[in-house]
């Protein structure tokens, strides 16, 4: 079968960095590109993190856009508290030798899906939404490329994890989820409700240890710092790997069970901004509930053991 072709949309962060490593383990995918946007931390540390992944992985061929350096209305809000003040702290990654392309990200998304076959392209953000967003504002006519657009964000009965109110990347960047749900591209949503059933334990951590590669301790080191917030705020017995949950989908999407149904994003209510919630006004979307826990837990160690 062919390689399912993507661009990864992302805002490093250790879980991102984990999804980066899964995409560049599988040859069930072709990650054609990665476009950056400020999220967990800012904007360069984002394009950075990104470049020192790759490099780590042996993997500078692919190319890297640095996109948007704050959310399209609303105040930037970042994840420090969480990802540590690198936004992979625990990687104990050099600073990269790499540059970023010179093309702005989301000039990129706009001409890497004009020039791509129709829906042939799936787009994977899995930070705040900003760029899709304004590559679908700015040029409608690329939806008719995408194939899907795969997203870590939100939350519909699963505990916020964002001030009380939502989901990070939907907190951070609500115009961005309502301008995305209502373009009409074809959208599966990872939200909280199934990325908490992916938790990486103590067991898969040893299994990791035992391989003691520079792409297993820096999985490892990050794992380990980045566990303590959701451990402490949720009782998990581990880091919850909400982004790699994305690429494991276009791996193998038995992994996942899901429902389509009709979701919207609070805009109006400032207390509630970014809260994601099931609604017959929404725009109609693939929602995962479910993931074999163990399975996918299995695949991650099996891959990024084999980098
Ligand atoms: O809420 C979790 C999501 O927000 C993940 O993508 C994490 O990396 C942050 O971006
Ligand atoms: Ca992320």
């Amino acid at each position: 079968m062919n390689p399912r072709s993507i661009i990864l949309d992302t805002d490093p962060g250790q879980d991102d960095a984990l999804a980066i490593f899964l995409a560049l383990a599988s040859p069930e995918i072709e990650l054609r590109s990665i476009v950056t946007v400020a999220g967990n931390v800012p904007q360069p540390l984002v394009t950075e993190n990104a470049l020192a992944l790759l490099e780590v992985a042996g993997r500078t061929d692919v190319p890297v856009y640095r996109g948007a350096d704050r959310p399209l209305i609303r105040e930037q809000y970042t994840a420090e508290y969480v990802h540590g003040d690198t936004g992979i702290d625990g990687a104990g990654l050099p600073p990269p030798t790499a540059q970023p392309q010179e093309l702005h990200g989301v000039h990129h998304l706009i001409e890497a899906c004009l020039s791509a076959p129709a829906k042939s392209i799936t787009l994977c953000p899995v930070g705040p939404l900003t760029n899709i967003a304004l590559a679908l504002a700015t040029e409608p006519a690329i939806v008719d490329h995408i194939r899907e657009v795969v997203w870590m964000g939100g939350s519909i009965a699963g505990a916020p994890n964002t001030q009380g109110v939502g989901e990070f990347n939907s907190y951070v960047d609500p115009h961005a989820v309502h301008i995305v749900l209502q373009s009409g591209v074809p959208l599966t949503m990872f939200p909280l409700d199934v990325t908490h059933q992916a938790i990486l334990g103590p067991d898969a951590l040893d299994r990791l240890r035992r391989y003691d590669t520079p792409v297993t301790r820096c999985c490892v080191g990050m794992s380990e710092f980045y566990a303590h917030h959701d451990e402490d705020r949720f009782g998990f017995e581990g880091a919850v790997m909400h982004d790699p949950c994305v690429i494991a989908y276009l791996i193998d999407p038995t992994l996942f069970e899901g429902r389509r149904m009709r979701v919207a994003v609070e805009l109006a209510d400032p207390d509630l901004l970014g809260r994601t919630y099931a609604s017959s006004h929404g725009a109609e979307v693939l929602v995962m509930f479910e993931a074999d826990s163990d399975r996918l837990i299995d695949l991650f160690v099996d891959r990024w053991s084999s980098l």
